[in-house]
């Protein structure tokens, strides 16, 4: 599953606010619907395999479950009240306010180690962490990110030990950090679920090697396939194997052009 952890800090944990007026009296929770339809919606659909944790003032914790949130509609006014709702009943137990959102008293400390409970992994988003590397992201990852402000020495100082991820120097919107997440670990997911395909083959292990360098020198990973030498040879000979260099379905254009640039026509099947 994947979760995304916002920590808001300025709307009204007891819930009182008026719905005309989010970004005012409602603390910016105008950000946190954003940042919740970020998180769950697809168009004409939800993620149900998502999860949308707010932490409001470090007080009160809710959940909105992707797989079983009802009445949940994109615009921002309705999604403020199921909040609304859902913070006036927060208390020590948890309760689900509404279908698929849940609320009780929370505090920061207590939301990682239910993440741990989970065997989620909690990962901070933060414009000064290491890039972000769909690849090397954990399995059920969990995003935490702030709303429009930053986070407190306090909050950064309890996550001082997580990973810090950064999607680039420039602070972008909660929503858009959510969407880009998304957008990454949607395609690095369907690039695993597809079969490779020939980019080009060559009959010489070293020219392969300074191919598959010169695609990734432009951002693109190949993996190399060596074929058995025909068997009129007694014993593999170095260098006579055909190697075939893999890309990508979604790099193959591009891959070929690099291999025509630098080195030759690459070859089709
Ligand atoms: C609008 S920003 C926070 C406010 C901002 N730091 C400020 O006061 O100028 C919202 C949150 O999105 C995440 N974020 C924004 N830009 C990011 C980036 N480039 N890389 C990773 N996370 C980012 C961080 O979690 C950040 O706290």
């Amino acid at each position: 599953m994947r979760r995304f952890v916002i920590l808001g800090h300025k709307v009204p944990a007891s819930g009182e606010f008026t719905l005309n007026d989010l970004p005012g009296s409602g603390g910016r929770l105008d950000v946190l619907c954003r940042a919740i339809g970020a998180s769950l919606f697809v168009s004409h659909g939800i993620r149900r395999d998502v999860e949308a944790v707010l932490l409001i003032q470090g007080t009160v914790q809710l959940r909105i479950v992707g797989d079983r949130v009802r009445r949940l509609n994109p615009d921002e006014r309705s999604t403020a009240a199921l909040l609304q709702q859902a913070l006036r009943q927060a208390g020590p137990e948890e309760v689900e306010a509404s279908p698929g959102i849940f609320v009780s008293q929370g505090s920061l400390t207590g939301a990682l180690d239910r993440l741990y409970q989970f065997g989620a992994n909690p990962v901070l988003l933060h414009e000064d962490g290491d890039p972000f590397d769909p690849a090397a992201m954990p399995a059920d990852p969990a995003f935490i990110l702030s709303d429009h402000v930053d986070f407190t020495d306090d909050e950064l100082e309890t996550m001082d030990e997580l990973p810090r991820v950064s999607l680039g120097p420039t602070t972008l919107h909660t929503s858009q950090c959510i969407t880009i997440v998304h957008y990454l670990l949607d395609r690095d997911a369907e690039d695993s679920n597809q079969d490779l395909v020939l980019c080009h083959k060559v009959w010489s292990e070293p020219k392969a090697q300074l191919i598959c360098g010169l695609l990734l020198d432009f951002g693109i990973p190949a993996n190399l396939v060596r074929q058995s030498p025909p068997s009129v040879y007694p014993v593999t000979v170095d260098g006579l194997g055909e190697v075939r260099i893999m890309v990508r379905p979604r790099d193959l254009e591009r891959a070929r052009v690099i291999v025509g640039d630098y080195f030759e026509d690459p070859v089709s099947e």
